[in-house]
């Protein structure tokens, strides 16, 4: 099993980056059927979503648009429960086909913050992606998640994207927490 260290912590491997890429176009397929001759505004969460945007986008072949956002909402290994301040929010989305691109929803409740807000400026609709969703996490139901990747068990990963403590964004493939 092919392990590795992040900080203190160590890893095994989890998904491989090809694995995320043939599920990613699957995802890219899906959302041009759904958005024919509409012309999207994707809206990244920051850091994490970064590669997963990236990937996904270059399957896109419809009309569309590219923002992101920031919220600084999570420490350590285990979420904090407070949503913090969102910071470059889109301006004018009013009447606009929103998709909010997430890396991880863990217990939901940093995506259901960030529809409620957007809702505020009334977009014409509002959908959400999530590379990775922890099912037995999720504390929000949250309807407008239509594009998930994986679903996963409740561990930690960290890799494309994903990070420990800052570090490990830049692994190619995702990697889980070892117990102990
Ligand atoms: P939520 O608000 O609990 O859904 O947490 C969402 C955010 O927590 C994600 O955008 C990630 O930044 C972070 N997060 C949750 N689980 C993990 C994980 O397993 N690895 C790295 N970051 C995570």
């Amino acid at each position: 099993m092919h392990k590795i260290k992040v900080e203190d912590k160590e890893f095994e491997i989890f998904l491989e980056n090809d694995t995320l890429n043939k599920r990613i176009r699957l995802l890219g397929i899906q959302i041009n059927v759904d958005y024919e001759g509409k012309c999207p505004l994707f809206i990244g969460v920051l850091n994490g979503s970064f590669l997963f945007m990236a990937d996904l986008i270059k399957e896109i072949d419809v009309p569309c648009e590219v923002a992101f956002m920031r919220v600084a909402s999570y420490e350590g290994t285990s979420s904090s429960g407070k949503v913090k301040e969102l910071i470059g929010l889109p301006e004018n989305i009013e009447g606009r086909d929103i998709i909010i691109i997430e890396d991880i929803v863990d217990t939901g409740l940093t995506l259901s913050h960030i529809i409620k807000t957007l809702k505020e400026q009334k977009p014409a609709s509002i959908k959400a992606s999530a590379l990775l969703l922890k099912p037995s996490a999720l504390k929000h139901e949250i309807e407008e998640l239509e594009y998930v990747g994986f679903e996963i068990p409740n561990e930690f990963v960290v890799g494309y994207g994903l990070d420990y403590n800052g570090l490990g964004r830049n692994l190619t493939d995702i990697y889980r927490a070892t117990e102990g």
